[in-house]
């Protein structure tokens, strides 16, 4: 495989001094249960942030590194009084609202017609067995509707879930996991070992990234708490110059530590995202969004 060397080396120089600033805090890190229930979980994960931000509310975490990047917050509010994202919103609509050939619409395969409920989303799905994140239920009323899928990174499937969002807005993270299916922890499990798992040529984890150096600098990018990483979805990312989702994202987080990105939509993705998810829980939905 080819990859700069140069860069490699400087990433690692990086990344090892941010590590050393934050000895103190790994300290508090290792205390993190590993075998815990996924609510114990979510107060050790809460009670690490609070530790290290201790300013911020966890509605705050809504806004990504906005949320501890005082500098990078004026250019990415100017952005967001005219936001990028607003034909995705548009287009989202008018996707949602067009029947199907049999005459039936999006909104008769969700609850409150499709409006307000993407912070309900992943649920877990007990007839399927699997986590049923959004853009999945979305293919699945497609299905049910004898609708061939959507592309999962394709713009109209991003373009609703863009509408979908919007319709949330403000709306808490509610995400459950049912105790009468012992399958639904399994996946939970698997979401969190996969965040914890270090990977790639860096063999980096999520973790050494998002909690070990949250609120450091990585090069010119400060990193964000993990903490109300999938309530702003999906996003417009200037890099990208076009809106995409959370999987897509979690993709290149793979790719820049070197590691094999998986496809949109596969089981570990959604798996993970079901574990972010409940750790976020109570992080209003801000999709869909901008960032840099
Ligand atoms: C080498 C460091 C690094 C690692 C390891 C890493 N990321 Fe990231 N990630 C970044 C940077 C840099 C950004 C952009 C700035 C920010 O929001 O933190 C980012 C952004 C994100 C975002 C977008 C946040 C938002 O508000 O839009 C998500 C979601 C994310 N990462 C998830 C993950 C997951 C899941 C993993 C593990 C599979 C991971 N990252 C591993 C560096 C990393």
């Amino acid at each position: 495989m080819i990859f700069n060397l140069k860069e490699h080396i400087q990433l690692l120089i990086d990344i090892k001094q941010s590590l050393k600033l934050s000895i103190i805090i790994i300290g508090l890190l290792n205390a993190l249960p590993l075998a815990a229930s996924p609510d114990q979980d979510q107060a050790a994960f809460r009670k690490y942030y609070q530790h290290v931000f201790p300013k911020l509310k966890l509605a705050d975490y809504a806004n990504g590194v906005y949320a501890i990047d005082k500098i990078a917050r004026q250019s990415w509010s100017a952005i967001e009084e005219f936001p990028p994202y607003e034909p995705a919103i548009e287009q989202g609509k008018k996707l949602f609202n067009t029947p199907f050939a049999n005459g039936r619409h999006y909104a008769d395969c969700f609850a409150n017609k499709g409006l307000g409920i993407a912070n309900g989303y992943p649920k877990w799905g007990k007839s399927q067995g699997e986590v049923i994140t959004l853009a999945k239920a979305i293919n699945d009323c497609r299905a049910r509707q004898q609708e061939p899928a959507l592309a999962y990174e394709k713009s109209d499937m991003i373009n609703i879930l863009a509408y979908m969002a919007y319709a949330s807005r403000g709306k808490p993270i509610n995400v459950t996991i049912p105790k009468d299916d012992q399958r639904a922890l399994a996946a939970y499990e698997q979401g969190k070992a996969f965040y914890y798992q270090r990977k790639g040529q860096l063999n980096f984890s999520c973790t050494t990234c998002h909690v070990q150096n949250a609120g450091k600098k990585l090069r010119s990018e400060i990193l964000s708490a993990s903490l109300g990483h999938t309530n702003n979805w999906p996003t417009y990312r200037l890099k990208w110059g076009e809106i995409g989702s959370l999987h897509r994202r979690f993709a290149e987080c793979l790719t820049q530590i070197k590691a094999k990105p998986l496809p949109e939509q596969s089981v570990e993705f959604r798996n993970l995202e079901y574990f972010l998810s409940y750790m976020g829980n109570g992080v209003p939905v801000t999709g869909p969004s901008t960032r840099k």
